[in-house]
């Protein structure tokens, strides 16, 4: 039973939610714990076919818990990098999910927080959505979550945004491309991200996951014989698949392939 996560499952959508309000929920050691386990099992189950990460409470999540920073800061080498590389694991497990993440956001998302929307496929935020990157302002940096944020808004914009540590809006967040679409308040949030939700579960979730494989292996890589033949490997593979020859076979046959939900 977890204490700062909420997990459910419903018709193929996994739901994860942070549960700690009190406290913005900003991640501590027990969030971080709890938050890679859902996701790892979201990720080993065959019955979840999309992940949507959300919050209860006025903040999607404070970032990290400075409370717990603080109290990391005193101890020892061994310790304190086995901590870190905690938090850094969260995010790229994040990162690295095969079925495809959205993030729900509400309120503010700050330090962590955006490194949570930046490491999740697609972001979806309501107009009262408010971003920073506050950890030069705290004495600290955006280490474990840069990675993210930079793919995400790329190395200009972090550069404003990683050393001012300005508060941004929601429509800036949209301008810069870290949220993919903003809506006007938690209705329309929930429809938004319904809407997405139902266009991946129309989609072959191998196919998802193979499509996430090509990103990952062609994002901001020069375009090299190694990964032109890279590329038709990849086609040459998907086409043969199971859902490849299903899903051109629906759609010559004009029926739905066999992963769309029968109505
Ligand atoms: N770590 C630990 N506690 C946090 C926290 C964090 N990241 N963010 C908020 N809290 C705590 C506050 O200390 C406060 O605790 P208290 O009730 O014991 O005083 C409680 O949550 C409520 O916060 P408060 O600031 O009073 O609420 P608010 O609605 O005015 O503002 C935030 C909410 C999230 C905008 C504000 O708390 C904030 O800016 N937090 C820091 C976020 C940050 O910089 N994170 C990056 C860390 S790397």
């Amino acid at each position: 039973m977890s204490e700062t996560i909420l997990s459910e499952i419903d018709n193929g959508i996994g739901i994860i939610t942070l549960n700690r309000p009190e406290r913005h929920n900003a991640f501590d050691d027990v969030l971080i714990q709890e938050l890679s386990a859902a996701l790892a099992d979201m990720n080993g189950n065959p019955a979840v076919r999309v992940v949507v990460l959300s919050s209860t409470g006025k903040s999607f999540c404070a970032g990290a818990d400075l409370n717990w920073m603080k109290r990391a800061a005193g101890y020892g080498p061994e310790e304190s990098r086995r901590d870190a590389a905690g938090l850094a694991g969260l995010l790229r497990t994040l990162n690295e999910m095969r079925k495809p993440t959205i993030a729900r956001v509400q309120g503010p998302a700050y330090g962590g927080g955006v490194g949570l929307v930046a490491a999740c496929d697609i972001a979806i935020a309501a107009f009262d959505a408010q971003f920073a990157l506050t950890e030069v302002k705290l004495g600290i940096i955006p280490a474990v979550i840069s990675p993210y944020v930079i793919t995400a808004i790329g190395e200009r914009k972090a550069r404003r945004y990683m050393l001012t540590a300005e508060r941004f809006s929601a429509a800036e967040a949209y301008r810069i491309g870290l949220v993919h679409e903003i809506v006007p308040g938690q209705e329309e949030l929930d429809e938004a991200v319904g809407e997405i939700v139902d266009a991946l579960l129309d989609n072959s979730p191998a196919a998802i996951g193979a499509c996430k494989d090509l990103i990952k292996a062609v994002a901001g890589r020069p375009v090299t014989d190694e990964v032109v033949a890279d590329t038709a490997a990849r086609i040459v593979r998907a086409r043969a698949s199971d859902d490849g020859r299903e899903g051109m076979a629906a759609f010559l046959e004009k029926r739905k392939p066999r992963w769309v939900a029968k109505p």
